[in-house]
């Protein structure tokens, strides 16, 4: 989307070395060293910061390393572009999971709400967003704090929602999937009461795209949300009902958190406010795309 819209765009991340290229740069954010060369490479006018460990059910299982990826290594990116590229806007991808608990449709989440993160990613997001915020002030760079809500889309890895249950349909239809005693094709899922605030992919990457390209950030943080709430259960019922095959469900206790959020639901008028952003794709059609990609990409 930013390449379309005429930027150079690099992208770092963990790469085999065997694999990386001119646009594709090996980082490491435990590595001082490896920041160093990149950042020298690129010499960025923006760095959208989104590398983490990103998952919430990972973090009960590593909450050291998740601690030690997102906020150690948040500060030693910043504390490196500081000194090799201090003109460049710095955009951290924070999390809708910073607020915690506390939110309902009435009341979803402001940018002024107090944040009570309630699990280790959460933690990890909402300490780094302080330090980064805190740095930036100190070596005076353009910062902002992004905190975008449940997004699913197109290469997202297993382990997110949306892309659990998309595997596991594609799956079946493709006749690999797991099959229940009486041989009917059988999805297993986690907790379906949980209510999140879903986005397609695409919106949110308009968001970013917009925030690379503002010269100035009226306000510190920014939601990216669609201000509406679905208990996972929907998207369940939504992809079973667009299935090809007959589809059991079967909850399996293993995939529910030790501490559970039961709804995050955030406002998006500030964004909108400042900068014109909305979501523009439904969550039905978001689905369905998801879906589809699935169906092409099933192993
Ligand atoms: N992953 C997963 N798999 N979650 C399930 C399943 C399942 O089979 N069944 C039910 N759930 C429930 C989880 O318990 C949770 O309440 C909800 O679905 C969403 O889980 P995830 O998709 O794993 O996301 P998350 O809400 O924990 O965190 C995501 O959203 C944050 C923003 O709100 C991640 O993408 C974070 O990186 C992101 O910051």
């Amino acid at each position: 989307m930013l390449s379309a819209r005429g930027h150079e765009v690099f992208i770092a991340d963990r790469f085999d070395p065997a694999s990386a290229d001119a646009s594709h740069l090996v980082l490491y954010l435990e590595n001082e060293e490896s920041i160093r060369t990149v950042l020298q490479t690129v010499k960025p006018d923006c760095i959208i910061h989104l590398a983490a460990q990103s998952s919430v059910a990972q973090s009960w299982k590593t909450p050291e390393s998740t601690l030690e990826v997102n906020i150690i290594g948040s500060v030693r990116l910043l504390q490196v572009a500081a000194q090799l590229t201090p003109e460049c806007r710095f955009v951290f991808i924070g999390s809708g999971e910073e607020y915690g608990v506390d939110c309902s449709e009435e009341r979803p989440f402001t940018e002024e709400s107090v944040c009570r993160p309630h699990n280790p990613y959460a933690v990890s997001k909402f300490a780094a967003g302080q330090m980064l915020e805190l740095l930036a002030l100190r070596y005076s760079m353009r910062f902002v704090h992004l905190r975008p809500f449940n997004h699913f889309g197109p290469f997202q890895r297993e382990g997110f929602v949306v892309a659990d249950f998309c595997a596991q349909v594609a799956r079946a239809e493709a006749g690999s999937g797991s099959r229940g005693p009486d041989g009917e094709w059988t999805i297993r899922v986690g907790n379906l009461e949980a209510k999140r605030d879903f986005l397609f992919v695409d919106d949110v990457m308009k968001a970013y795209c917009l925030m690379a390209e503002a010269e100035q950030y009226p306000h510190p943080v920014y939601n990216i949300s669609t201000g509406t709430v679905h208990p996972v259960r929907y998207i369940l019922d939504y992809l079973v009902s667009q299935a090809k095959v007959g589809i059991r469900v079967e909850i399996d206790p293993a995939k529910f958190r030790p501490v559970e959020v039961p709804a995050l639901i955030a406002s998006n008028e500030l964004i909108y406010k400042d900068f014109g952003w909305r979501p523009e794709t439904s969550l039905e059609d978001g689905l369905l795309k998801n879906l589809n990609w699935w169906r092409e990409n099933v192993r």
